[in-house]
């Protein structure tokens, strides 16, 4: 049977939309009192969730990212609305780079004018790339792109009834944070930055660089869900350092397709690590 699959009003990098049989075939089946997904990115993981967890703590440590995902669950309309009079230009688009920049996490602004802004700067920069200079300046420029309005009004109601059946709880910070709560029998997806699999891998995706030194302290951390008692599921590069890293728990290894760091698609290996 050919599964439908919901896509995300988002494109991220490391998204994943394309892995999502392969992941959820790995997902536990038994029902669970609470699904945490700590890297939430473009959310086509918990927009795709099974129907087996009663609840849902997510988030990520980009705060603009959680808002726009929290305003498309509120009112999806009134997002579209703001979207539908942008023209698609360059000007405008570097317009609204700067009005996103001068977004501060403790200013008091209007969450789906930017959410807005966010969804478009998304669709419309390069490769959807969240790109900051060293201030912290969003500085993805402009991708030429089609701005498919129906298609993104389509995709705003869909996720946002998701969103309202599932009612998940959306934190920003670091993981640990959003992990604070969990409890044995939980099950925890965990889908951080990767490990690059060589130096020129690397890219700045994302808020903050997330290197060996980070992977370390996280394979710390899901060594201590695991005494928990907590379930988990974990995406990494497949390198030998990730490999070494979770050598204690099980490890698959899969061919997938990245196609927003690379220039040519080619098949490259990725490990799924999990406890249970
Ligand atoms: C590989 S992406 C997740 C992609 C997501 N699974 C999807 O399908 O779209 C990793 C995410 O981790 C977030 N992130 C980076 N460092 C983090 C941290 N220390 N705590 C929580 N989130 C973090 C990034 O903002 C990014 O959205």
């Amino acid at each position: 049977m050919n599964i439908k699959y919901t896509r995300s009003f988002l494109k991220w990098a490391g998204g994943k939309y394309k892995l999502l049989p392969i992941l959820l075939d790995e997902f536990p089946k038994e029902n669970i009192e609470t699904y945490y997904e700590p890297f939430l990115g473009s959310g086509v993981v918990l927009q795709n969730l099974p129907s087996n967890f009663k609840n849902c703590v997510v988030g990520d440590l980009n705060s603009k990212l959680i808002i726009t995902h929290q305003s498309v669950k509120i009112d999806p309309l009134r997002i579209h609305e703001e979207l539908n009079d942008w023209p698609n230009t360059q000007a405008h688009y570097n317009h609204l780079r700067n009005v996103f920049n001068t977004y501060h996490q403790n200013d008091k602004y209007c969450p789906f004018h930017l959410a807005s802004i966010f969804i478009w700067l998304n669709r419309t920069g390069f490769h959807g790339l969240y790109r900051q200079n060293r201030d912290g300046k969003l500085n993805t420029s402009y991708g030429h792109y089609k701005f498919k309005y129906l298609d993104i009004l389509k995709s705003l109601n869909i996720v946002s009834t998701k969103y309202n059946r599932l009612n998940p709880q959306f934190i920003c910070g670091p993981y640990d944070k959003i992990l604070e709560s969990t409890q044995s029998g939980d099950f925890v997806y965990l889908d951080p930055p990767y490990l690059p699999r060589n130096s020129t891998a690397n890219f700045t995706a994302y808020l903050t660089t997330f290197g060996y030194r980070e992977h370390k302290i996280l394979r710390t951390f899901v060594d201590t869900l695991n005494k928990k008692g907590v379930k988990f599921l974990l995406s990494n590069s497949y390198t030998p350092e990730t490999i070494e890293l979770y050598k204690e728990y099980e490890i698959k290894a899969i061919d997938t397709k990245h196609t927003i760091n690379i220039k040519t698609n080619r098949n490259v290996k990725e490990i799924l690590v999990k406890n249970y």
